[in-house]
């Protein structure tokens, strides 16, 4: 018998998130790190809440996979443990924060995007794209964000298409410099440039230099929609999460630039949430598809099909999609310029 269940499970889908969301406000999986088990009375106090919304939390957060019942309390699953501690390697709260505090209330407002066709959480008769701002809390939020998002990423990437054979990676619109820290440290070989804005590769040299691969990863200031080239020297080119902020025109002129920019044999890898062909899912994909309707004003999630269409008419050969499972990308298409 088929019932509305599955109906209540979206209805609740605001709830576990906010629910996600309060609990890293709170810092519930940083303080329970390292195996530490709390009761519901231990909770109330630490958090200074009363019993009935402590229950409430640990039991939610439980349910939905963060936490796990140790005897009479509750710890940190692996999940929360491994994401959910400030200071983990792949850590994912910037993310969650970044969600709770920029785009969570502009969804609310999802209709008037679909009526208008236009972003929610920008002004485009104020700035040319979310990305030219210099909101101190946009600046703080954005990029950390990304960069929670990408470390996993790009360790994905790494183990599904073999990065062994280039020596020079350019990370176009590569932010933070979550792929070329995370490539870098894995491949001893290889070095990496990152080309984005100015005041976004100022956070770049941050985050590498607390890495340490400052002498191997760069920064280089450019606008890829507006410079006629991109820096060559390189024997691979990254587009990460950034052909779905554009429209196909200014996608298709990227990757003209992408392929005018390399060797002969050098490859572009496009790293994205991609749709199915039949356009059905899966919801990471669609649903990041209707973020973009929140933050973007051309951009969408595409088909897989559909890159490797315009990679194809670019001039790129041996086209082919590499899947794997990561919170901003569920694969990637390669080209190869011949
Ligand atoms: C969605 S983020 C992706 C960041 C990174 N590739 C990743 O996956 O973590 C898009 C990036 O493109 C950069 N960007 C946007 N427009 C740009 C432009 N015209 N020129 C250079 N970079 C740009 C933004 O600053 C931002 O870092």
């Amino acid at each position: 018998m088929i019932t509305p269940t599955p109906l209540m499970r979206l209805v609740a889908g605001v709830w576990g998130f906010k629910t996600l969301a309060v609990a890293v406000e709170l810092g519930l999986f940083t303080r329970l790190a390292g195996g530490r088990t709390v009761t519901v009375d231990e909770a109330a106090a630490e958090f200074g809440l009363a019993e009935r919304p402590a229950d409430m939390l640990l039991a939610a957060c439980a349910s939905l996979g963060l936490l796990e019942k140790a005897g009479a309390g509750y710890r940190n699953s692996d999940l929360a443990e491994q994401f959910l501690v400030e200071g983990a390697p792949y850590y994912f709260g910037a993310q969650v924060r970044y969600s709770d505090l920029r785009t969570y209330l502009p969804w609310h407002r999802i209709g008037e995007a679909l009526r208008t066709d236009r972003p929610l959480t920008w002004d485009p008769q104020a700035q040319d794209s979310m990305f030219d701002t210099a909101d101190p809390a946009m600046l703080a939020q954005f990029w950390d964000a990304m960069y929670s998002t990408s470390s996993f990423t790009a360790r994905a990437l790494a183990d599904a298409y073999d990065f062994g054979g280039h020596e020079r990676l350019l990370d176009v619109g590569g932010g933070a410099a979550a792929f070329p820290i995370e490539l870098c440290r894995r491949l001893p070989h290889l070095s990496a440039t990152v080309l984005d804005l100015p005041h976004v590769c100022a956070r770049a040299e941050d985050r590498i230099a607390e890495a340490g691969l400052g002498g191997r990863v760069g920064t280089v200031a450019g606008d890829f929609l507006t410079d006629p080239q991109l820096p060559g020297g390189h024997d691979a080119i990254l587009l990460s999460m950034i052909l779905h902020d554009w429209d196909e025109p200014t996608n298709r002129a990227l990757l003209a630039k992408c392929h005018a920019a390399l060797p002969a044999g050098g490859v572009v890898v496009v790293c994205e949430l991609l749709l199915n062909d039949e356009r059905t899912g899966p919801p990471e994909a669609a649903l990041m598809g209707m973020n973009m309707l929140v933050e973007t004003e051309g951009g969408r999630n595409y088909s897989g099909a559909e890159y490797a269409a315009w990679l194809a008419d670019a001039g790129f050969v041996d086209v082919r999609t590499v899947p794997f499972d990561a919170p901003g990308a569920n694969g990637a298409v390669v080209g190869r310029r011949a």
